[in-house]
């Protein structure tokens, strides 16, 4: 079902001398089926929304709405949302069996049906081995995919998963990952995963909520993140390697990119974007898969030069700054030495230096 936010704020001890401001002015508007997460390093928010959304938290500020009814004023059980929590919260006298099919006993649903549901679920989630062991005793990972299972049996309007499979081994989650989504997607539940993973959100997510400080960045799928990230924050954030970074200027004929002392660097030819005036202070970026090694108008020193068996990420420090590019194929370049590297401008994105917010999405649009 469609899940909306609007100004949601979560402020811990909200008059207190020391309140914490968790999440501010949150908008999220996510449709009936879509699979969202909320991306972003660890202490930004993303359980506190989620909490928020079950039940378990207060709302200081703002409204919640699914399908279309309000919840937030509702107590957790008539919110229709299943919850799997970061720190799993299995009843240890119950089996997991028992804890998995819990919510659905307590639907009086017929006891070989539930059987039949908790093996299934189970066995998509590699737990089946263990279904009639007490938690105690089991792995974090094992009381983890429990924990999700639970979630995951329950036929809500709407699931809540938080770092699911953070206590995975990665190729388990890499297998996990796409199971969980096909059958959220089969179902046509509307999931929220939270994650600090990019990885997991490219691969589960259908868009993504990019949050920093408490603070939504930018909403929008993983190819709008990475080709139209909204700010610098987003831009480095989002993409492996990061995104590589030069302070600059804009002039009449395109780019200057300074060093730190503030000298000119590199001369980057290209007509300005619509919007951006010459004298403007801007961050440039470039992905480095974008920057061409061995052949180009610029020159820098080999600082590190790593073969990763498909793919070499090389460092160069050119402009007085370190700069990564992927090469397709080895590199073969000594450290220490001098190579020649370009890029398109076509491929830059320009920041507001002041703000960060981004300006325009290749230099010649
Ligand atoms: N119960 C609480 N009381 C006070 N502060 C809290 C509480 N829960 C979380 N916080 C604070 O709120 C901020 C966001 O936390 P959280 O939502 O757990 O982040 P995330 O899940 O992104 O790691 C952090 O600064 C955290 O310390
Ligand atoms: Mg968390």
């Amino acid at each position: 079902m469609s899940l909306v936010l609007e100004n949601v704020d979560k402020i811990y001890g909200e008059g207190s001398r020391h309140p914490v401001h968790a999440v501010r002015t949150m908008n999220l508007d996510i449709a009936d089926g879509e699979i969202i997460a909320l991306l972003g390093s660890s202490g930004c928010g993303k359980t506190s929304t989620l909490r928020m959304v079950a039940g378990f938290e207060t709302v200081s500020h703002g409204t919640i709405n699914l399908a279309g009814r309000r919840i937030d004023t509702l107590p957790p059980a008539r919110r229709g949302v299943a919850m799997a929590f970061e720190g799993y919260a299995l009843y240890p006298p119950l089996t997991i069996a028992e804890n998995i099919g819990f919510a659905l006993r307590g639907e009086r649903r017929d006891k070989a049906a539930v059987e039949q549901e908790v093996r299934e679920v189970a066995d998509l989630l590699e737990i089946g081995p263990i279904l009639g062991r007490k938690p105690n005793g089991l792995s974090g990972g094992q009381q983890q995919r429990a924990s999700l299972a639970r979630a995951l049996i329950r036929r809500a309007d709407l699931h809540l998963l938080d770092e699911p499979m953070g206590q995975l081994e990665p190729q388990l989650r890499a297998v996990l990952r796409g199971r969980v989504k096909a059958r959220i997607k089969e179902r046509g539940y509307t999931a929220v995963l939270v994650t600090h993973d990019q990885g997991e959100a490219n691969a589960m997510a259908d868009r993504i909520a990019v949050m920093e400080a408490g603070v939504l960045q930018q909403f929008g799928s993983p190819a709008d993140l990475r080709e139209r990230p909204a700010n610098l924050f987003v831009g480095t954030f989002f993409g492996e390697p990061p995104m590589n970074t030069l302070p600059g200027r804009a002039t009449a004929q395109g780019f200057e990119a300074l060093d730190e002392a503030g000298a000119v660097a590199l001369r980057i030819l290209a007509p300005l974007p619509p919007g951006i005036e010459p004298g403007r202070d801007v961050v440039l970026g470039l992905r480095p898969h974008r920057l061409h090694l061995g052949t180009g108008a610029f020159q820098g020193e080999v600082v590190s030069n790593q073969w990763l068996g498909d793919q070499a990420h090389v460092a160069i420090e050119a402009a007085g700054r370190m700069l990564i590019g992927i090469h397709p194929e080895r590199f073969g370049a000594r450290l220490g030495s001098t190579v020649p590297f370009g890029f398109d401008p076509a491929d830059l994105h320009v920041f507001d230096k002041a703000s960060g917010i981004a300006l325009a999405h290749g230099a010649v649009s």
